[in-house]
């Protein structure tokens, strides 16, 4: 088989990239590891920043996401009870975000682009990487059916998640690793009841966080603070309810609870490799970088490291020219690690970290109380939150 782009992994990055490449007449194959039915049923995050939907929507892949998605303004802050809104619409001059959930955008792209007729391989691992040194890469991969093949191709898109090859064959002398676990997970659920909330609630409270997001008039999304070793049977739908209601609780404000149809614990990291390139292949996505989830960051992320790709490849395959993609890395970099840094200032600002009443938790506060008092420092977050536009990295 022969491509100009072989891309592993068919999430977001994957996805986009393809989408992207096609419509600047550029070839691509994409290798999926998973059923077709398991990537588009995988629940997780939902949060679009701006920038996200401006490209959906400039490769024409935004019909569905403007009927069934819900654009947000501001979003509710709570800390001890005392809820707070930022109106980030206003702070930023009009940029907002969107909820509309990650599988729902997984199934559009996957649909569109088979329908165009396009190579996507389900049920195909890719097994290894090979000559990227050179301008001839290949990828190995293992169909069960199929049984083994090559792609050949000219650049490698390793947009295959934390799990994926694509780190594993980058040269380890090429990068530095960086880390964080949180001794703590996220419980998430999905909710047969009408969401409580018009805009999204972060909120801190003495027995930890609690977020309550949404995917429909009639779906809720929330989320629970855990032990990061916490086992999904201890939490009854009932105890769950009752510990949202307790979390997100503020005076005259009730959760609705109703029947729960998804539940699952999603571990914290903060992950960075400081290189995504060796020679002709290039990491996106979760493949280099995983943030902790407060703040929605993790897919957003994904997609703007695709920009940065497309327009290196664009450039090479218009001008014979590497330059732009021997800048991907760095050039991605910027916004990681400035998304790096946020995500683990909101999980810090909104998680029980010590003891309540702790100099941590005072510092916390103290934060909190400032994003009241402050219009600049409320600026700063709502800048972070909706997703710098790409011309503020220079
Ligand atoms: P992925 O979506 O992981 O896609 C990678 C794809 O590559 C997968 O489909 C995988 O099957 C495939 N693959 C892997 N190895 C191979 C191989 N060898 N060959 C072929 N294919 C391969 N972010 C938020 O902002 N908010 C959240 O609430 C949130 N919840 C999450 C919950 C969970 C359980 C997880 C794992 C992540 C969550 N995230 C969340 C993060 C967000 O979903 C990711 O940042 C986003 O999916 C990254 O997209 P990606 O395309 O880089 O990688
Ligand atoms: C959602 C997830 C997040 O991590 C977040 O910060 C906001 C919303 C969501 O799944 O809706």
């Amino acid at each position: 088989m022969k491509t100009q782009v072989g891309i592993i992994g068919a999430g977001p990055a994957g996805l986009i990239l393809a989408h992207w490449l096609k419509q600047h007449g550029i070839h691509a194959v994409i290798l999926e590891h998973r059923s077709r039915e398991y990537v588009e049923g995988r629940v997780r995050a939902g949060l679009l920043e701006q920038n996200t939907v401006d490209i959906l929507r400039s490769l024409g892949l935004a019909e569905r996401l403007e009927r069934e998605g819900y654009t947000h303004h501001g979003v509710y802050l709570s800390f001890d009870g005392m809820r707070i809104r930022v109106p980030f619409g206003e702070l930023t001059g009009g940029r907002n975000i969107t909820i509309y959930g990650q599988q729902e955008v997984i199934k559009d792209l996957t649909g569109a682009w088979l329908e165009a007729g396009q190579e996507l391989y389900f049920e195909t691992a890719a097994t290894d990487i090979q000559d990227f040194a050179t301008d001839q890469p290949k990828i190995y991969f293992e169909n069960e059916q199929e049984g083994k093949g090559v792609i050949h191709c000219d650049f490698v898109a390793a947009c295959d998640g934390f799990h994926g090859i694509g780190r594993q064959v980058l040269p380890k002398d090429s990068y530095r690793e960086y880390t964080i676990s949180y001794p703590f997970g996220w419980l998430g659920i999905l909710a047969n009841v009408a969401p409580s909330t018009d805009e999204l609630i972060y909120a801190y409270h003495e027995r930890g966080f609690a977020l309550h997001s949404l995917r429909s008039e009639s779906v809720s999304r929330l989320y629970i603070q855990v032990d990061e070793q916490e086992d999904l049977e201890n939490w009854s739908d009932d105890r769950i309810w009752e510990e949202l209601a307790i979390r997100l609780g503020t005076d005259g404000w009730q959760l609705q609870s109703g029947p729960i149809f998804e539940k699952g614990i999603t571990p914290m990291r903060s992950y960075m490799i400081d290189n995504m390139q060796s020679g002709r292949l290039f990491l996106a996505g979760d493949a280099a970088h995983i943030v902790p989830p407060t703040g929605g960051k993790g897919m957003n992320l994904a997609i703007a490291d695709v920009k940065h790709l497309v327009d290196g490849l664009v450039d090479f395959y218009r001008n014979n020219s590497l330059d732009g993609l021997d800048r991907y890395s760095s050039t991605a970099l910027h916004r990681i690690w400035r998304a790096q840094d946020f995500s683990n200032f909101m999980t810090q600002l909104f998680h029980k970290q010590s003891e309540h009443g702790s100099f941590k938790y005072r510092l916390q506060k103290a934060r909190f109380d400032y994003i009241r008092l402050s219009e600049n420092y409320a600026t700063t977050l709502a800048e972070n939150y909706v997703g710098l536009p790409f011309e503020a990295f220079g």
